[in-house]
């Protein structure tokens, strides 16, 4: 296991279209451990494979860590199924966006298949913070990044915002 870089914006690698596991093999738990290790190394509760730089269409996501307790979960070519109409804001956070926060409105129920590490297909029904982690971290596999659904102004600002400190950790 390996704790792995992660990609901060602006990327363009972060704006890569991810490709479907064929198969869910060695290479690919060994890749959800480095995940899971580099989500938890970062203090994160997900992340997308891409956000290591590697585009497949693999999230691991962890809501339960905070109280101790390590409960990783990975989903494999993830794909909602249904979404509610009702809808609902949290103030999301993102690893490859680090020091900006902002309240993004989403479905606030979900239905999801996905593969899991073994390769069984599952299914899934979320509501709260997990509906929106895996709305979020299956934007990423599509290169969309949770200020994509801010305002255009709210949007530029956290741009330059994060050019200028890539710019001072470069000169550093
Ligand atoms: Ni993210």
């Amino acid at each position: 296991m390996t704790v792995r870089p992660i990609l901060t914006a602006p990327d363009p690698r972060l704006q890569a279209l991810s490709m479907d596991v064929e198969t869910v093999d060695g290479d690919i738990r060994a890749l959800i451990e480095d995940m899971t290790e580099s989500m938890y190394a970062a203090e994160g509760i997900g992340l997308a494979a891409i956000q290591i730089g590697v585009a497949k269409r693999v999230l691991v996501i962890d809501l339960d860590q905070k109280e101790g307790n390590k409960n990783p979960r990975a989903f494999i070519n993830p794909k909602i199924t249904w979404a509610s109409e009702e809808m609902a804001v949290f103030e999301e956070g993102c690893l490859s966006v680090p020091e900006i926060w902002d309240d993004v409105e989403r479905p606030a129920r979900i239905k999801a298949e996905y593969l899991d590490a073994d390769g069984k297909k599952q299914t899934l029904e979320a509501d709260g913070l997990l509906a929106t982690c895996l709305q979020h971290e299956m934007d990423h596999l599509n290169g969309v990044l949770f200020i994509d659904h801010l305002s255009r102004l709210k949007k530029n600002m956290a741009i330059k915002k994060l050019t200028k400190a890539k710019k001072l950790k470069e000169s550093a």
